[in-house]
């Protein structure tokens, strides 16, 4: 249902379907495999890759409440959905983990969130790590003087039901394109919907940029959430996150960095380099069979600050 507050995000011109462009790379070509680039970075400059598919539908049903989200000191959600707020007219705080930040200068990311009208709210870790519990949020709530009437609440990294949904409109994007759909993924959110958005012969692999191995639950958990049950065919490489999130040594670098000069297209370090340094490493080891075609689904492009 639409409520007469929603905003009119068709109005801000989304890039949908985004393209999908074809890469010639020797590492690929020589295993008999197409590459191609799904460019959902080119979706919106401000609401980029996977912050358009989560966010738009979350900033619809916000409609028109102070969106209240959460991320660290760094995060490229807290910054699109400050973005969104300005673009939209729509209230945004952000809880940011790390109170020593609120005594500390704004990183570029928070300044830029601050500078696009987002309120941030600094707490500490702990705090942080319980914002899901019913009580901890309500009093988080209440330190903002908002509540359930006046706030709509979008998890960390924006996934939720909602955004899980939306990322299905990925997988609808790719179907009779790619044999293979590859994603990195932080919370799974992404690969939740895009895996069932695929045609059934069509397989989704997730590259996890965070170390632990917990994800392949929360991926499941996300589709019954969101569809009832496990959904669409997907697995996971757990080799690929490099020491763990925001981990990214001179190697990694240099790998992304010698993929813009091949490609012209900006790598963002964080997601996007894991994967498609995954991606190498696979296709190397001969895990697709010349013939396939594997679309890398590009998720974000760099901050630059
Ligand atoms: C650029 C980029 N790519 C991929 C992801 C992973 O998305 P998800 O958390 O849905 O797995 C994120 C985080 O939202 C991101 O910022």
């Amino acid at each position: 249902m639409t409520s007469p507050d929603a905003p009119d995000l068709a109005a801000l011109r989304p890039r949908l379907p985004s393209p999908l462009q074809e890469v010639v790379d020797d590492r690929f070509t020589r295993r008999g495999v197409r590459l191609l680039l799904k460019r959902d970075d080119l979706i919106h400059p401000d609401l980029v890759g996977n912050k358009w598919r989560k966010l738009a539908p979350n900033l619809a049903a916000a409609a028109g409440r102070t969106v209240v989200t959460f991320g660290g000191a760094y995060s490229n959600h807290l910054r699109a959905t400050a973005a969104a707020g300005r673009l939209l007219g729509l209230p945004t705080i952000g809880v940011v983990r790390g109170q020593e930040l609120a005594d500390r200068p704004l990183n570029p990311s928070l300044a830029r969130c601050a500078a696009d009208g987002m309120r941030l709210h600094f707490v500490d870790r702990s705090t942080y790590r319980r914002k899901t519990e019913t009580e901890t949020l309500a009093r988080l709530l209440r330190d903002l003087g908002v509540d359930t009437g006046t706030a709509y609440v979008v998890p960390e990294g924006g996934s939720n039901v909602p955004a899980v949904r939306g990322c299905q409109a990925l997988g609808e994007e790719l179907r009779g394109r790619a044999d293979v759909v590859a994603i990195a993924c932080g919370t799974g959110g992404t690969l939740a919907g895009l895996a069932a958005g695929l045609e059934p012969e069509q397989r989704a692999w997730g590259i996890p940029v965070l170390k632990g191995g917990f994800l392949a639950a929360e991926i499941t958990g996300l589709q019954e959430r969101a569809f009832g049950g496990r959904r669409g065919d997907w697995s996971l490489d757990d080799r690929f996150h490099f020491g763990g999130y925001g981990r990214v040594p001179r190697e990694l670098d240099a790998f992304a960095e010698d993929f813009e000069g091949r490609h012209g297209v900006a790598v963002e370090r964080l997601y996007v380099a894991k994967l498609l340094y995954g991606l190498v490493v696979l296709v190397d080891e001969g895990l697709w069979e010349a013939g396939t075609t594997v679309a890398a689904v590009v998720t974000g492009s760099p901050f630059d600050g």
